[in-house]
């Protein structure tokens, strides 16, 4: 019963549905976020993702933003991968709107263009039961470069996270502006730990948990990827921001889809999106 109570607590803190901003109005979505904002303990200042900078032009080029409020990155010039709370079911969707090639969704060079279809993990149920992710098919190639994923099974290490969403947890507001952090990962051990308390069990062989105290992801950062350098030295996809109990707290981490485990999954849904 108090596990319940508690299941219930955290999942709407850790939104179930993602903040909805259009690209137009970087507004999070009212009722969730103002539920957040009287319920959040603990909250204080801190800058951008959470505790990040902003990108430059031309930095992280293979990010986009999605129209419902979350992140993704560009796998194949018409594919999206996001995460699969984000996306919706699969099937057709003509509904989202996808804003890429800009790190500032307002800057000139900003290319919008539709969904036609959705591919989300046939496993999929809520971002805290893992299988957290989805592919976008684009009504047309694009012309930017593309995230290739990791072809090993990287879980420890400090990462680059990304995306346009709160840079405070009370924040309610999106970004115009990407904003990125270098976060360290934790063993799955200790972010499962701390969860356990909340009555959510992490699903450890498919997430990845990172952050540290005043840095990390937060809401509208869901979907958006988790990268590292491969051994060339290139950008390379390791994970994708799923959830979190709030956002950069004390002893509670981000948690990513260890996207490893689905590399199969996920490069044959790509090549039958491109
Ligand atoms: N579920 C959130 C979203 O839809 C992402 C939360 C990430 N939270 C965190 N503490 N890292 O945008």
């Amino acid at each position: 019963m108090v596990r319940k109570a508690a299941l219930v607590v955290i999942v709407l803190l850790v939104t179930a549905t993602p903040a909805r901003a259009g690209t137009g109005s970087f507004q999070a979505r009212d009722d969730i976020g103002s539920f957040r904002a009287r319920d959040v303990i603990g909250s204080f200042r801190a800058r951008d993702v959470i505790g990040g900078d902003v990108a430059g032009a031309g930095r992280f080029p293979w990010a986009v933003r999605l129209s419902m409020g979350c992140g993704g990155a560009l796998t194949a010039p018409r594919v999206v991968l996001t995460a699969g709370h984000c996306a919706g079911p699969s099937g057709p969707n003509t509904r989202i709107t996808v804003t890429a090639g800009a790190t500032d969704l307002k800057a000139r060079s900003a290319i919008t263009v539709r969904s036609v279809a959705v591919f989300r993990s046939p496993d999929f149920v809520t971002e805290t039961s893992g299988d957290d992710w989805a592919v976008i098919r684009l009504d047309r190639e694009l012309a930017v470069p593309t995230l290739p994923i990791t072809r090993e099974n990287v879980d420890t290490g400090e990462f680059t996270v990304m995306g346009w969403g709160q840079t405070r947890e009370t924040a309610l507001r999106q970004e115009r502006r990407l904003h990125y952090a270098t976060v360290p990962a934790i063993p799955d051990k200790q972010c499962a730990a701390a969860y356990r308390k909340f009555g959510v069990k992490l699903v450890e062989d498919e997430s990845i948990c990172a952050g540290r105290h005043g840095v990390d992801t937060c809401q509208g950062d869901s979907g958006g990827p988790m990268v590292g350098r491969d051994r060339s030295g290139r950008w390379t996809q390791i994970g994708i921001v799923s959830w979190g109990l709030g956002c950069a707290r004390d002893g509670y981490f981000g948690v990513y889809t260890q996207i490893a485990k689905f590399r199969a999954e996920i490069e044959e849904a790509t090549s039958r999106f491109s």
